[in-house]
């Protein structure tokens, strides 16, 4: 019999791409291959996303795909992993769409997976949504495909509970998993010619191991190889200390580039967000960023339409961006979810008024991100090499230090490699140019 084929397919935040390495791991050390083809897989998982409702309704949306591939072959087994796994059990296990789906797991239950699944086989359902205060998945080596950019989940959880964001339902308390193990996973990633590492956690400005804390963790990380580009998301403005700064600023190979969610420009509504310190405080912590990294790119997420926000606190939040001019934002509208505080407040800003204002906020930061990158016109950036664009096998992708995308011609360069790229043109999400005559493979030099 040939081995049996697995489908994963993934939504939400990096976090999930990292566990649905987790779960690819696991299933091909129990003798599953893998495959991206969803019509000749017979086993297919979705791992999900529950930040907001729209996220789930695509998902739903999807179940109904996969319940039409099983119509055609009832052989196949349709399991979701994740934070609607563990939020919708009840919901995903009855009615129309508990025909669908045969597994339930949620975030910390993915050691499950191959018993659950060599169950399945026989018809048997299975549901596993304990969350844990210790899992880490430290132990297991997630399969990865590329062989450049690696994720590395070093914390789990979140225990800030803003009072809009389900995470801490559905991915239960923090913790972080030891220095140990993330120093032996980044040699070994070292030592196969990785060349990026992004460091994932919700709230990864919490990490603590002992007496050592995320400061500690990116300098160790950064030490072990200084040709690996490092990167860290998501942080939380409460707990970026000055060491960490200070690190980063110090270490060549620590990437000059932070997402700093500050969801709101008012005071009242980060008051009523829970997000526990105030746009002054937000301010000096961006000065202190900048004064220690003139040339740092910052990145940030916002939120619109929060409940009772006025035209007044909108305006606030789109006149913090013009202050601080972010290099880019993810932008949503504020999205009410059970068992959140926030969720007993009234959603009392209609979908147009929420509609109207994030579109606003989009436009004022594709205006302030087309500025900022058309600054690069004309200048060298140096870039690693990711391999051919989306658009065209002829033209290439890497990014900079800043995580701003490049596109150039291929040339000679190869994947994995650093090359300078002189700018010639941009806009507000990429920048063009093409490499400099005799350096196309020059490396990042040694802190
Ligand atoms: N509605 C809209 N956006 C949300 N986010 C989290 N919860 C919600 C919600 N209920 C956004 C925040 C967070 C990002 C990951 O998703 O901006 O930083
Ligand atoms: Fe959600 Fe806030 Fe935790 Fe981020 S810090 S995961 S927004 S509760």
């Amino acid at each position: 019999m040939h081995n049996r084929k697995v489908y994963i397919e993934t939504y939400g935040c990096q976090m999930n791409l990292a566990d649905s390495e987790v779960i690819s791991s696991l299933l091909s050390g129990d003798g599953y291959e893998m495959t991206s083809d969803l019509e000749g897989a017979d086993l297919i998982l979705v791992n999900t996303c529950s930040i907001r409702d729209n996220a789930e309704k695509r998902i739903y949306g999807r179940l109904g795909e996969f319940k039409r591939l099983k119509n055609e072959r009832p052989g196949i087994i349709v399991g979701v992993m994740g934070c609607m796994a563990e939020r919708l059990r009840g919901k995903l296990s009855a009615g129309g769409v508990g025909r669908v789906v045969d597994l339930i797991v949620g975030p910390d239950e993915y050691r499950r997976v191959p018993e659950l699944v060599a169950r399945a086989w026989h018809g048997e359902k299975g549901i596993a949504v304990q969350l844990s205060r210790v899992e880490t998945y430290d132990d297991i080596m997630p399969l990865r495909t590329s062989g450049i950019s690696a994720w590395i989940s070093v914390m789990r959880g979140c225990d800030k509970f803003c009072s809009f964001c389900v995470v801490p339902f559905t991915r239960g308390r923090e913790r972080s998993r030891t220095l140990d193990s993330i120093l032996r996973e980044v040699e070994v990633l070292s030592g196969r010619g990785f060349r990026e590492i992004t460091l994932l956690g919700q709230n990864v400005n919490s990490y603590r191991d002992g007496g050592c804390d995320f400061a500690d963790l990116l300098k160790n990380v950064s030490g072990i190889d200084r040709r690996i580009r490092v990167r860290f998301t998501t942080s939380h403005p409460q707990d970026m200390s000055e060491k960490l700064i200070e690190t980063i600023a110090g270490n060549s190979n620590l990437c000059k580039y932070i997402h700093l969610p500050v969801q709101s420009g008012s005071d009242r509504i980060l008051g009523l967000m829970n997000r526990t310190y105030t746009r002054g405080h937000y301010m000096s912590l961006v000065k202190k960023i900048r004064d220690a990294m003139p040339s740092v790119s910052l990145s940030t997420d916002i939120i619109s339409g929060f409940p009772s926000e006025t035209p007044d606190d909108h305006r606030r939040t789109l006149d913090l961006m013009e202050e601080i001019r972010y290099d880019g934002a993810f932008m949503f509208k504020y999205s009410p979810r059970e068992r959140t505080p926030a969720y007993e407040m009234k959603d009392d800003i209609p979908d147009i008024a929420k509609s109207a204002r994030v579109a606003e906020i989009i436009k004022l930061q594709n205006g302030i991100s087309s500025e900022k990158n058309s600054a690069h016109v004309g200048k060298t950036v140096e870039v690693l090499v990711e391999g051919p664009s989306k658009k065209s096998q002829d033209e290439w992708q890497g990014r900079t230090d800043g995580n701003k995308m490049v596109i150039f011609p291929k040339g000679d360069a190869s994947a994995g490699t650093y090359i300078r790229i002189t700018i010639s043109r941009s806009n507000s999400a990429t920048l063009f140019g093409s490499a400099n005559v005799g350096e196309t493979t020059s490396v990042v030099e040694a802190a």
